[in-house]
């Protein structure tokens, strides 16, 4: 496995790579999800390039990017061990130079939900991300459920840009108490990590309920509240029931839809989805 910083660099190492490039874009501190997207991209390219960088533009005032955990020589070890061929760790002089002044804007989709929470933040995700597909130019990107509205943007962008590559969502890859992998969740102390089991509890719970026939999607939104409100260390931000491909909230589920929440844990924020009616 091959590591470069520079784009120069990263254009000679791309030269000798077979197509097609599977791509994994990440910010580091890789976990199992990461993993399964760099594992997934190996069994479907000839090449799989990863890139790892902590894109300062994503984070919101009060999010604090100093504090984002980072380890490089770890993340590294799991990519190579992933099958990974090439990865690109650029500084963020080397994505933003001086007199930088160009962004990607994704509208209406970035609305709702994490957009109306962090607002900027997906400027900065669509701007990076359109940035990191013209210096990898792979066939295919791989992105986490996770954060589906992320995904949603991203695969937005890329037909409103033409840019020829195929967006791959993967599953959300979860600890065996249902927790979602995320890179935040190393912030949390032991109580708040048990604490945090809610979000998984909550999502099952109005997911069982669409099961049995609820349709009602305020409803559906009442059963995560109820869940989240019942945990002390948790604090509820929003409850989400939309549909799948607009993100527009709901009155009835009639199709493919997401459920979806934004929860403080103490100080940190975490977030979880589940798609019904696929
Ligand atoms: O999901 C992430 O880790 C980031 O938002 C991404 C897509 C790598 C862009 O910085």
């Amino acid at each position: 496995m091959q590591t470069v910083t520079t784009l120069a660099e990263l254009r000679l190492a791309l030269e000798r790579l077979p197509g097609p490039v599977g791509f994994v874009p990440t910010m580091g501190y890789l976990h199992a999800g990461h993993v399964s997207l760099a594992e997934r991209a190996r069994k479907e390219c000839a090449s799989v390039v990863a890139s790892i960088f902590v894109n300062p533009t994503q984070f919101g005032p009060n999010e604090d990017l100093a504090k984002y955990p980072r380890d490089l020589p770890r993340d590294l070890a799991l990519l190579e061990a992933a099958g990974v061929d090439l990865v690109w760790t650029p500084t963020p002089e080397v994505v933003y130079p001086p007199g930088f002044q160009t962004w990607v804007t994704v509208e209406g989709l970035t609305s709702p939900l994490e957009g109306a929470q962090r607002p900027g933040h997906f400027c900065g995700v669509t701007t990076v991300v359109a940035k990191l597909f013209n210096a990898v130019g792979p066939q295919k990107a791989y992105f986490g459920q996770k954060d589906a509205q992320q995904a949603a943007v991203i695969r937005r962008m890329t037909k409103d840009l033409d840019f020829p590559i195929e967006i791959v969502v993967c599953p959300t890859v979860r600890a065996a108490d249902g927790l979602a992998m995320s890179s935040r969740n190393t912030y949390l102390n032991p109580e708040e990590r048990q604490a945090a089991t809610v979000l998984f509890r909550s999502l099952t719970a109005a997911k069982a309920a669409y099961e049995t026939g609820e349709r009602d999607a305020e409803r559906l939104r009442q059963i995560m509240r109820d869940a989240i409100n019942a945990e002390p260390l948790v604090r509820l931000q929003y409850v989400s029931c939309a549909d799948y491909d607009t993100l527009e909230e709901l009155t009835q589920v009639t199709g493919k839809s997401l459920l979806s929440m934004a929860v403080f844990v103490g100080k940190t924020r975490l977030i979880d989805n589940f798609v019904i009616g696929e």
